[in-house]
């Protein structure tokens, strides 16, 4: 998607040009429309505050392992205080994109910067059926595009041991992935200045037909 000065957000950004970003004022150029792996056109865009019903709605219908896997315990509604916190966001520090299928929202990917440091933890959750469509990969790959001109070099994830897709999707990222375990907890850390073979697996994801890579993680 191109903004006012025709510029191509889709394509890989120089790490040497930064962005005027300013917290708080919503980054309209980081809206784009996104292709899931079964070939539908879905659109990506920063969150706002005025999501909330739409989040609201997007975790009442996750499955519960789903909701598990994402918050390590049983959290079936979110309180009225985590949701101002989840789709308040300064969009520096910061930052959540969400992805819709017209109005409904179906996947959020978010990245909150470690206070003082160049380090930001990354997390995800895309709605049941919409799992193994790619939409994790494409919200990393566009939360690290996001993060590493604006002076975040490093993402931060702990997940459960068994949980494939999400330790698949940051394998396959071409990100050069570091991790160790604990308590059945996995913590990954990887930089995420971009790589020849990053933005090749990126490519070559996108192009995987339907259905593939299905099952070696069951
Ligand atoms: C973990 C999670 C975020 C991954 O998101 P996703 O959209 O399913 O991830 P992707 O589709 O990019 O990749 C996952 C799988 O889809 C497959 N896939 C990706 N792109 C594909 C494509 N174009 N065609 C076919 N399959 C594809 C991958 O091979 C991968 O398979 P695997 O699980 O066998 O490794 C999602 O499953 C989820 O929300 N789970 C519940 C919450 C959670 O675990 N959050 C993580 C806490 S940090």
């Amino acid at each position: 998607m191109s903004d006012v000065t025709g510029h191509d957000h889709s394509v890989q950004q120089s790490p040497l040009v930064s962005p005027k970003r300013t917290a708080y004022v919503y980054p309209s150029d980081l809206e784009c429309d996104v292709t899931t792996g079964t070939g539908a056109t879905l659109h990506m865009r920063p969150i706002r505050p005025d999501d909330a019903d739409q989040l609201v709605h997007f975790h009442l219908n996750l499955s519960s392992g789903s909701i598990y896997r994402r918050y390590f315990s049983f959290h079936p509604e979110l309180s009225e205080n985590e949701v101002e916190h989840l789709t308040t966001v300064d969009y520096v520090d910061r930052l959540a994109f969400i992805v819709e299928d017209g109005d409904q929202l179906v996947a959020v990917g978010r990245y909150d910067r470690i206070p003082d440091t160049s380090e930001a933890e990354v997390a995800f959750l895309v709605t049941d059926r919409y799992q193994h469509h790619g939409l994790g990969l494409l919200l990393l790959k566009h939360l690290a595009d996001a993060a590493f001109p604006i002076g975040i070099t490093t993402f931060t994830a702990e997940t459960q041991v068994n949980n494939r897709s999400m330790l698949g999707v940051f394998n396959d990222s071409g990100f050069p992935v570091t991790s160790s375990i604990e308590d059945e907890i996995v913590s990954l850390t990887f930089p995420i200045k971009p790589t020849e073979k990053s933005r090749a697996r990126y490519a070559g994801r996108r192009k995987r037909p339907q259905g593939k890579g299905k099952g070696k993680h069951s």
